[in-house]
């Protein structure tokens, strides 16, 4: 078989490293990929939303199947565009992808079918938002963009004063763009968090091991939200007994309000959880691989992907029997300073090669590039430092040691992942 593979972040390197061990796979292409994705992949220079030449490409070199990681081009309808030129292509159609694409959508959506979240209110305009928050809410109180926003479009408001400059950000000074057209108002909820991602077929749903991230920059979850500072897996407080409840409660009830809907969802379910006092809420859906979720998850997983990807397209997901080894894992980001702000790039990286073929740890490279024959920093986040352990407080230790085999001038990482194991 041949793949091609949509994306250029740690993800899709997590992904090709994972579709170069299938037995069936022959050759890998990446559209854009990366420096470390070129090592497993040849990478193609087309970017993500350009569906035709990205069609065209598969077309001319008879891909078997595409793998999308992102969630600009499954929102936008990559996978409409692939099917209609007879195209095979792992992910959700357009109208399923609205369930990352709108946080107005899924909100509406969990309502109607009592799958439980967080209370919320939706808005169009700015003045009825602001004339909600000066009656009805308690504080702190959760103001999301719509859209899509690079993660980054949910702002915790402490009182009324901030959730009016909220307001402001995402509805008038258009900070996230067209995803600030309606915004959703949300109830705070308190708990641990934790990130299920799951295989659906739009019938059968498979949810894969957990894990959690760090979505802040700073130790102590403290700073700005970032895409995720680094993840790990499994969560320790995500019980047998949480995950029967989720299946039977969120997970399932998910895909089959999508059916019902007639949105049959195909692809990567990603439930960002609240593990809340009155149980598990949904904070968030994606429809895509979590990054770096994906670096944790994906090295823990014993099946052939390529395998359950073709399930998934097909509607055999039942016959699937999913697995996870009986480890545990974590991953280090390795960012520039200054993200998620400004930092600068081109910076050398050295020590890589460290990382060749060893079993246990990985450095999959989120933004990297070719300079004069060396590998540069070419991205806020940089790399992600993934090291497998016998349980988390192993896989924590050897990650924070694989972390001093690479470095690269304006390093910087949280100190701190994995620290919720302690309590
Ligand atoms: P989202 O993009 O919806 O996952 O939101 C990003 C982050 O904001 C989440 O990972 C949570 O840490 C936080 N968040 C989102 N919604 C809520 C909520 N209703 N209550 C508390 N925190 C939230
Ligand atoms: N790490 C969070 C995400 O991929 O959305």
């Amino acid at each position: 078989m041949k793949v091609l593979i949509i994306g250029s972040g740690g993800r899709e390197h997590a992904l090709a490293w994972k579709i170069a061990q299938s037995a069936g796979v022959e050759k890998i292409y990446c559209a854009p990929g990366n420096a470390g994705i070129a090592a497993l992949a040849e990478c193609v220079d087309i970017k993500a939303m350009e569906f035709e030449k990205l069609a065209d490409f598969a077309k001319d070199h008879e891909i078997d199947l595409t793998v999308v990681g992102m969630d600009d081009p499954l929102v936008g309808g990559i996978v409409d565009v692939f099917e209609s030129k007879g195209l095979r292509i792992f992910g959700p159609r357009a109208n399923a992808a609205i369930l990352e694409g709108s946080k107005a959508f899924s909100k509406d959506l969990m309502k109607k079918y009592h799958i439980p979240t967080a209370a919320y209110e939706t808005f169009d305009d700015p003045a009825s938002a602001v004339a909600f928050l000066e009656k009805e809410v308690k504080f702190p109180v959760v103001l999301k963009a719509d859209g899509l926003a690079l993660g980054k479009g949910v702002l915790i408001c402490e009182d009324l004063e901030q959730a009016k400059a909220g307001v402001r950000t995402i509805m008038e000074d258009r900070q996230f763009g067209d995803a600030g057209n309606r915004m959703v108002v949300e109830e705070f909820l308190t708990g641990r968090e934790v990130s299920v991602l799951s295989f659906t077929d739009g019938k059968t749903i498979l949810p894969m091991t957990s894990a959690q991230d760090h979505k802040r920059a700073g130790d102590g979850d403290t700073g700005l939200n970032t895409g995720g500072m680094g993840t790990f897996s499994p969560s320790p407080f995500y019980t047998d007994e949480i995950a029967a409840f989720c299946q039977e409660k969120i997970f399932q009830p998910t895909v089959d309000a999508m059916a019902a809907e007639g949105r049959c969802f195909k692809g990567i379910i990603f439930f960002g959880l609240m593990l809340t006092q009155d149980g598990p809420k949904v904070l968030e859906y994606n429809a895509r691989f979590g990054d770096p979720e994906a670096q944790v998850v994906l090295p823990r997983m014993e099946n052939d992907i390529v395998e359950v990807f073709e399930a998934c397209i097909d509607g055999t997901l039942d016959k699937v029997d999913l697995k996870f080894a009986d480890n545990a894992a974590v991953c280090v980001v390795l960012a520039s300073e200054g993200y998620p702000v400004a930092y600068e790039k081109g910076k050398e990286i050295r020590g890589l090669e460290q990382f060749d073929g060893c079993p246990d740890k990985f450095v999959f490279h989120a933004g990297t590039a070719f300079r004069d024959g060396k590998i540069v920093t070419n991205g806020g986040r940089v790399l992600g430092v993934t090291a497998l352990g016998d349980d988390l407080f192993k896989a924590r230790a050897n990650a924070y040691e694989a972390v001093k085999l690479v470095s690269f001038e304006n390093c910087y990482y949280r100190r701190d992942i994995g620290k919720a194991i302690d309590e």
